[in-house]
């Protein structure tokens, strides 16, 4: 597969209403799943976290961590704690994408939620970390979370851009590390969109971008 070719792109999503599971549909007729995941994940969210760019390692975890430590995978997998995990599969069923958020109690006894997102590097850029991120903010509200927490590296321009596109008014602090930011969100954002028209297909400058991004030498996707 040639750097930027489109036949991963997610060209839009169906939804498993029963089990309010998001399908993205990929141009090359492939279908991955977004599903909660959990224990009997393990090994795949290893593979995936062991296949993270040292940059991508950095974003989310602040540091190298591949391969994960034992504690980092069972937070993962969420066997520690009572976390919201999602997990995107590509169409062969490989982890290409993990979500989550992790609920506390506010000092202010509102309750509000950690959020870390990481998609593989070679799908980066293609709507999927902004969907999971929408899915996690809608599961949240339903939950009755009234803020998120988002831990960003001041150099993690893509992940800021993010947040301030969506929450420009969000309050952050500067810790020693990153930015600390928290996003109110209220009961409305439980009907928060999750298929945006902004993932169906890929606008031809993102596409452009994205062969900026992965050219020189980043691994194709498995297929
Ligand atoms: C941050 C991350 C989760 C975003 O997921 P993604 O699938 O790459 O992002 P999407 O394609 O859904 O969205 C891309 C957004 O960034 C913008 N973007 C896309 N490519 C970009 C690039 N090369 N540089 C800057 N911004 C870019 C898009 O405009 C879009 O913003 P919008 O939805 O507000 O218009 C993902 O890039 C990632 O895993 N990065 C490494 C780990 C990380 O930073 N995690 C976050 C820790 S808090």
């Amino acid at each position: 597969m040639t750097a930027g070719s489109t036949d991963r792109t997610l060209i839009g999503t169906s939804v498993l209403a029963a089990r309010e599971l998001i399908s993205p549909v990929l141009a090359d007729g492939g279908i991955g799943l977004i599903r909660r995941g959990g224990p009997e994940d393990a090994d795949s969210i290893r593979a995936f976290v062991c296949a993270l760019s040292p940059r991508s390692q950095y974003f989310r975890f602040f540091a190298s961590v591949a391969p994960p430590s034992t504690a980092l995978l069972r937070a993962l997998c969420g066997v520690t704690g009572s976390a919201d995990i999602l997990i995107l599969t590509d169409s062969g069923n490989a982890v290409i994408g993990h979500a989550m958020a992790a609920d506390a109690l506010a000092a202010d006894g509102r309750l509000e939620t950690n959020i870390g997102l990481v998609i593989g590097d070679e799908w980066q850029g293609r709507g999927l970390g902004t969907t999971l991120l929408d899915m996690l903010v809608r599961r949240a509200a339903r939950r009755g979370v009234r803020a998120l927490v988002l831990d960003v590296l001041p150099a993690n321009d893509r992940m800021r851009g993010i947040i301030a596109r969506r929450w420009p008014d969000a309050p952050a602090e500067r810790t020693r590390d990153a930015l600390v930011i928290r996003p109110p969100i209220g009961p409305a954002a439980a009907g928060y969109p999750v298929t945006l028209p902004a993932i169906i297909g890929l606008p031809p400058d993102r596409a452009a971008r994205n062969a900026a991004t992965h050219a020189g030498g980043s691994r194709a996707p498995a297929a």
